[in-house]
């Protein structure tokens, strides 16, 4: 079986950090977002990728995520040259997929799921799809499926404003060849998209079966900023385990599980964990953490920073930030550890706060 990560697409809600960097390969945890999805889908045993990218992210994604050697797999890059929606992302896929049954993994899910679970699910199944479903309270922002009483889905639709069902579609899609008739004959959806719902619907529609399986674990889509702070702060609770490769003096406190890269430098300063540190980080007279995740190259001097995403490069001075995302090579010069500020900065912004009556 191939599998295929959904990575096109504008990222528009998550925007400004997604004019500098594709959502999927934002840092959670000190990792792109991209990497989690593969190594799920990898642990599962499969073994070739595609990865849908838009034309002009392509070099990017390449020089990030590589091959797959570094997962085992084979990870081959299908370009889409315009985000005209996910059934038109699988649509242009068709040579890579060729005439396998796939797996359909959206690239910005983090789910708790056995991916290999499903897989034998399905491969055990008549069904021609077997969908992952989530239990939420309010459904109107996502792919809402209703089932008989037998688990089958027998409606599905795309963003209702009067959800039937509080289940909703978490972006982890099976499907047999049956699919492909359906994908070609699609017409873009009201907001001009082909959408996999609307192929989802094809397929009952005809008569196949298409199962459900509501995943129990978690599932965060990390669809906005918010989500990627609190997607940040759960991967560092349950990935991190101490480990400091940098020097530390005398003079420093580290408490909880803190993950440090080699050549990280911590000066006078309060590391709390849970936190990610990259390597050749230089923290001198702040506070780091709780649920802080810092790039490589970051320098912190002065500081107070909790539940933030501060990105490799960036240099921050005499300011207390909370659940802040600060781009690559950012730099942020405050006045004081007094105000607690929030920030969202895209990549090489430049921020100084000062008293123009004292400077
Ligand atoms: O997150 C779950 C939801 O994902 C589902 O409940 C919805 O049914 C499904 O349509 C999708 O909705 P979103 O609005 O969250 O989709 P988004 O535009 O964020 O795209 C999801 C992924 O697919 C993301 O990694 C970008 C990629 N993508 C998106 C489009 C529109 C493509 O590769 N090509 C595209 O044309």
């Amino acid at each position: 079986m191939k599998a295929l990560i959904l990575a096109a697409g504008e990222g528009t809600r998550l925007r400004p950090l997604t004019w500098a960097c594709p959502k999927q390969l934002l840092p959670l945890a000190g990792r792109p977002v991209v990497f989690y999805v593969i190594q799920k889908i990898a642990e599962a045993g499969i073994d070739d990728i595609g990865m849908v990218v838009s034309p002009n992210r392509e070099e990017e994604f390449r020089k990030v995520v590589g091959d797959g050697s570094e997962w085992g797999v084979k990870i081959d890059y299908v370009v889409q040259p315009e985000p005209l929606g996910l059934a038109h992302a699988v649509k242009v896929s068709r040579s890579f997929i060729n005439s396998s049954p796939f797996l359909l993994f959206l690239g910005d899910n983090l789910i708790e799921v056995e991916v290999a679970s499903l897989l034998s699910e399905f491969k055990n199944s008549v069904s021609d799809a077997l969908i992952l479903l989530k239990e939420v309270s309010d459904a109107r922002a996502f792919g809402v499926a209703e089932l008989d009483d037998q688990g089958k889905i027998v409606h599905v639709e795309e963003k209702p404003n009067k959800p039937r069902s509080n289940l909703a579609l978490v972006g982890v899609y099976l499907f047999s060849e049956a699919v492909w008739e359906i994908i070609e004959g699609l017409q873009p959806s009201s907001r001009g998209e082909l959408e996999i719902t609307d192929a989802i619907q094809g397929l009952i529609n005809r008569g196949r079966e298409v199962r459900s399986y509501i995943l129990p674990g978690r599932w965060l889509d990390v669809g906005q900023r918010n989500d990627l702070l609190l997607a940040n702060s759960l991967l560092l609770q349950d990935r991190i385990q101490p480990e400091i490769q940098g020097e530390v003096d005398s003079e420093s406190h580290i408490s909880g599980n803190v993950e440090m890269g080699g050549g990280t430098v911590v000066r006078e300063s309060n590391i709390e964990g849970p936190a990610f540190l990259g390597k050749d980080c230089e923290i001198i007279s702040s506070s780091v953490g709780p649920e802080v995740s810092l790039g490589a190259r970051v320098r912190i001097e002065g500081c107070l920073v909790e539940r933030s995403i501060i990105m490799e490069g960036c240099h921050i001075s005499r300011i207390h930030l909370k659940d802040s995302i600060l781009g690559r090579r950012a730099k942020v010069a405050g006045k004081g550890r007094n105000d607690c500020t929030r920030l969202t900065l895209t990549d090489d912004c430049q921020v100084e706060l000062w008293d123009s009556e004292t400077s």
